[in-house]
């Protein structure tokens, strides 16, 4: 069970691991007395991250905690995101090195190096200019994993303008909403994809949405299914490649930005039905991603890199492009599912592009765990040197199993716990100095400081769970558009905090326990939020879809893990009994589909005669929950009516 590499861990010798010893002499943070300077130093410390860019004009002050929870990063500062992720590196001599290795759906392979990159960059920034578009407008980007997806990102952070993607998979009512909240000036998108070997529309979504816009934007359109399909551009839409032929080898200066300016709007789905718009501003952001893409994931130029996330999500602008590129990394990019075209596909990447650091998430490695070890065996994975998963728990079969079948007990893990708000991981083992225990996402990362509280905002003693909070500001927080901040108040700042004593209370949202040596296990949403893999909905967005449909009363939506893949369960209270009861449950999904996208789509639907709810008529999500996932929980739940929890068993049980 423990290994040469492995050293014992002296009273949870049974679980914990030490770093394997020939990661520990590789990485480029070895150094333990970090945790201690960074709290001795604190906020002065994070000088450290803003170390790691380049800036046009120096930061006057590391923090200004003035207008407090609204805190500003780096004030003074000025500096341009695409010049740090892409310029810098061309000055360094690194013209011939690879930015992007890109891997289509039907074995394509395409490779940037950082000079192509910063030609296709600068003339997508002139084509946008060109458009119109200007410091501080919104670009709404609805692609898939294709190259030109962090082109423009970057083309847009080149002329100070912010990038809104929305993920591909969303319907067009999704990006209908997403695009009004923002005032989008432009939408980029393409004319389709290929799913499985078949073309799926995209521009067909694109053009629904943009057909119940008040206002006419125009387009620019990728070509992603090639001279056998046709698309036909309507007025005010371009094609991308003629764009990016007019404008080849234009001069584009990259705009100078304050360190406080926005970077990009993401939107998430919070506690209402609204998706909620987070915003991240330039310095504070990058300074965060960059520090963790060093710290964590050890990336120094020179590195390959593979994350499976979508950059549609925070995962994908933070991990997939700022971080990795700032740091002057080779980023695989992988377009579609990791079984098409077989269960090779995964090893095969790894294999051909010789990559050194894993990030995926936990429901990716059990989806490995069922396919079986022969198939990462059958590949060559001696370039792997450090593995990571974000998303939700990774129970200790899952990390035991990533750990010897993928990383041949060779790699670390890192468990990274973060969200879209963080914009950065916040707390995670620190591969070549952290014993792991698998599980455990970790202690905070050096800087960061965290507790499990109470309802009244009280520090829990440990291996008491409770709501997980972030006591000190960092520098990747979001940073609200001014409009925004009464609800980012609400929602995330006057939960926990005792304003008389000014200890301001970041709520995560999450539930946590934390151990004796400080390590961090998640337990699970604490909110009206579900998590789908890495993908988070809220609860309300997604039910205002099901009770729309004809027949529906009430429903309530939970993430479950009932098959081992975390899924969505949808309960629901219906007008009439039992007839139709299929109809319903089909119309139900496909509200879902329509509304919300595809990958949305409820693994079961219940019906019950009422849902369990609180003595003030909350829906008792976590009675659901504990249903779903086979761990019913005791009956000290304070219900209005805990005879349904058996009735809802016995229903879930027949399901
Ligand atoms: C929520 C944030 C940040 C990237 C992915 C999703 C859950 C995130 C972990 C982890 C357990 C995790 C939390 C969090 N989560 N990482 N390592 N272990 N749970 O970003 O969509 O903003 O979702 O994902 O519940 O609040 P997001």
């Amino acid at each position: 069970m423990v290994e040469d590499s492995l050293d014992s861990v002296p009273g949870d010798a049974a679980t914990a691991r030490r770093p394997p010893s020939t990661f520990a002499r590789d990485t480029t943070v070895t150094d333990t007395s970090v945790y201690e300077r960074f709290d001795r130093e604190w906020p002065d410390c994070w000088a450290d991250a803003a170390a790691l860019l380049e800036w046009d004009e120096p930061y006057d002050e590391v923090l200004d905690a003035d207008d407090a929870p609204f805190y500003r990063w780096f004030v003074g500062g000025r500096l341009n995101a695409a010049e740090n992720c892409i310029d810098r590196h061309l000055e360094a001599g690194r013209k011939n090195q690879v930015a992007i290795r890109w891997e289509g759906k039907r074995g394509e392979r395409r490779t940037y190096t950082y000079y192509d990159l910063h030609r296709e960059v600068t003339a997508v920034a002139a084509a946008l200019r060109e458009l119109g578009v200007e410091a501080d407008d919104v670009v709404t980007l609805y692609l898939p994993t294709v190259p030109e997806l962090p082109i423009t990102m970057l083309a847009c952070a080149r002329i100070g303008a912010l990038h809104n993607v929305v993920f591909a998979g969303f319907a067009p009512d999704a990006l209908l909403g997403r695009m009004e909240q923002d005032d989008s000036s432009v939408l980029v998108t393409c004319d389709g994809y290929f799913h499985e070997g078949t073309a799926v529309g995209q521009k067909r979504k694109a053009d629904a949405a943009l057909a119940a816009l008040e206002s006419t934007i125009p387009t620019v359109v990728v070509d992603r299914l090639g001279a056998d399909h046709d698309t036909q551009l309507g007025a005010d839409q371009y094609a991308y490649s003629a764009l990016a032929d007019r404008f080849e080898g234009a001069t584009v200066p990259p705009v100078s930005r304050a360190a406080t300016d926005p970077l990009f709007h993401i939107h998430t789905s919070g506690t209402t039905g609204e998706p909620q718009r987070m915003t991240h501003a330039t310095g504070g952001y990058l300074a965060g991603t960059t520090w963790t893409t060093r710290a964590v994931f050890d990336l120094s130029p020179g590195d390959t890199y593979w994350c499976t996330a979508d950059m549609g999500w925070i995962t994908g602008h933070s991990y997939v492009v700022y971080g990795p590129l700032a740091r002057g990394a080779t980023v695989v990019l992988t377009e579609g599912s990791l079984r098409y075209p077989d269960r090779h596909r995964p090893w095969e990447v790894i294999e051909r592009n010789a990559v050194n650091v894993f990030y995926t998430t936990p429901g990716v490695v059990r989806t490995f765990m069922k396919w079986g070890e022969s198939f990462p065996a059958a590949h060559d994975r001696s370039s792997l040197r450090l593995l990571g998963t974000v998303g939700e728990p990774i129970g200790p079969d899952t990390w035991e199993w990533f750990y010897t079948h993928v990383g041949e007990e060779r790699c670390p893990i890192v468990d990274t716990w973060w969200q879209t708000e963080t914009g950065s991981i916040l707390l995670s083992t620190l591969p070549g100095v952290s014993e792991m225990k698998p599980g455990a996402v970790g202690p905070p990362l050096p800087g960061i400081e965290a507790r499990a509280v109470d309802e009244n905002g009280r520090e829990l003693p440990p291996g008491e769970p409770g709501s997980l909070t972030i006591t000190k500001p960092w520098p990747s927080m979001i940073t609200p558009l001014e409009s925004d901040r009464y609800w980012v108040l609400a929602e995330y700042w006057q939960q926990f905090s005792d304003r008389r004593a000014d200890t301001w209370q970041y709520a995560t949202g999450d539930r946590a326990v934390v151990d004796d040596d400080g390590y961090i296990t998640i337990i699970g949403r604490d909110d009206d939020v579900v998590t789908i893999g890495n993908r988070r909905l809220g609860t309300a967005e997604l039910e205002a879809a099901i009770t729309a449909v004809d027949g529906v009363t009430e429903a309530a939506a939970v993430a479950g893990s009932a098959d081992g893949d975390t899924d969505l369960y949808v309960f629901a209270t219906a007008e009439q009994d039992l007839t139709g009861r299929e109809a319903l449950r089909e119309s139900i999904s496909d509200a879902i589909v329509d509304r919300i996208g595809r990958f949305a789509s409820p693994a079961a639907v219940v019906f019950t005669p009422e849902l369990p709810e609180t003595h003030t008529g909350k829906t008792m999500y976590r009675v659901l929950e504990g249903i779903v996932d086979d761990a019913p929980l005791e009956d000290s739940e304070p219900l209005r009516n805990p005879e349904i929890v058996g009735e809802l068993t016995t229903l879930w049980g027949r399901n």
